[in-house]
């Protein structure tokens, strides 16, 4: 963990002692059951479990994000087996490495009839310096897909809401590891922020931070969407889940020395999957109290929030983020921005 200013001095301390606590799964088959999931990168890890969860309490449909079918297929046929359950998981193709992938799986999902909550899940940590649709590939995949994939689904959402009476969830999940980029948002420009996280020559040398920046740009975009209207309002609840520590595939592209490392402290503090989904489940299950809020260890814990990130200049940079995101989606498919934003702000 580098020793910063700008370290997440709360989180930090609340850190040790959570990673060791058995944590309750919130929701019960009472609240699960009849409903319809959507669930990113379910193919293994924490997506996975949380997908195991939703269709063990009875769910009537899980939608699956997967960008690999015979990976997808497994998943279904593990997930269903273990419950003794059929034609309840379903895979539908989504890589956010690619825009036409994700509108293609937005589009889709405006054939759901009812949707409860849409868990954005899938996420990447890639150890080297790559492009995907002409960002560096964290970028794409951790934040503008993701963003993509949301405004995609958000009108349909609202609408198959009121019909049912009833208020989606629109789950991100982020990482506390969002907290460690304070030193590296030192060096943001005032604007053009995306542009500048491009510029290969600049930011290659702060790759090891590059996952954190991706989150911190995540978890930012959620805040601003649900800071614009209150539920009341929008009828879907936004709130960010840190599922902490997990033991996962997340770190498989690191190299040997860097796993290795990265084994040890798993070994003794990480969680493993499953306990790690229950952070989930419970950004699932919890109101309209966590709309905006970041959630650790099944708690709504606003107060691990570093001051950086709250305070006016983390506002303005937010703002600054925001609506270069918004840029960028119209871009990538024009109108999308505005479709959503006139029924939010
Ligand atoms: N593990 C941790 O300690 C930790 C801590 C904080 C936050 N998180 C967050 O938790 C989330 C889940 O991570 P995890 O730890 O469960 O990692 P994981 O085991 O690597 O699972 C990631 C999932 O995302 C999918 N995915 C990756 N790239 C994708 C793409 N381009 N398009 C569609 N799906 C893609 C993967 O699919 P494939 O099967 O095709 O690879 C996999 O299903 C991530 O958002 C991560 O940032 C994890």
């Amino acid at each position: 963990m580098p020793a910063d200013s700008t370290a997440p001095t709360k989180a930090l301390a609340d850190f040790f002692p959570n990673q060791r606590k058995n944590l309750p799964i919130a929701l019960t088959t009472e609240d699960v059951k009849g409903k319809t999931y959507i669930v990113t990168g379910a193919t293994g890890g924490i997506g996975y479990e949380l997908a195991k969860h939703l269709v063990r309490l009875e769910a009537a449909r899980v939608i699956i994000g997967a960008r690999n079918e015979e990976r997808g297929k497994a998943a279904k046929a593990t997930i269903e087996g273990d419950a003794g359950r059929k034609d309840v998981v379903e895979i539908w193709p989504l890589d956010l490495a690619s825009y036409e992938s994700v509108k293609a799986f937005g589009k889709r999902i405006e054939t759901a009839e009812r949707i409860d909550a849409l868990v954005l899940n899938a996420g990447v940590s890639h150890a080297g310096w790559q492009v995907k649709e002409g960002n560096e590939a964290n970028l794409t995949v951790n934040f503008i897909a993701n963003y993509l994939l949301a405004f995609m689904a958000l009108p349909h959402m609202q609408a198959v809401a009121k019909t049912h009476g009833i208020t989606p969830r629109l789950v991100v999940v982020g990482s506390m590891g969002a907290f460690f980029a304070g030193e590296s948002i030192k060096k943001f420009p005032s604007e053009g922020i995306l542009d500048d996280l491009n510029d290969r020559a600049k930011w290659e040398s702060d790759f090891t931070n590059r996952y954190s920046v991706t989150k911190l740009l995540q978890h930012m975009a959620a805040r601003q969407l649900a800071s614009l209207r209150p539920v009341s309002d929008v009828g879907i609840v936004v709130n960010v889940v840190d599922p902490g520590f997990c033991k996962t595939g997340l770190n498989k592209e690191l190299s040997v020395w860097t796993r290795a490392k990265a084994w040890l402290a798993k070994v003794t503090l990480g969680r493993s999957a499953e306990m790690g989904s229950r952070t989930l489940v419970h950004g699932v299950k919890v109101g309209e109290e966590s709309h905006g809020k970041y959630l650790t260890s099944c708690e709504i814990r606003e107060d691990h929030i570093p001051e950086w990130v709250t305070n006016e200049a983390g506002q303005a940079i937010q703002k600054q983020i925001w609506d270069e995101l918004l840029a960028k989606l119209d871009k990538i498919k024009p109108g999308l921005p505005s479709r959503v934003i006139v029924d939010w702000a």
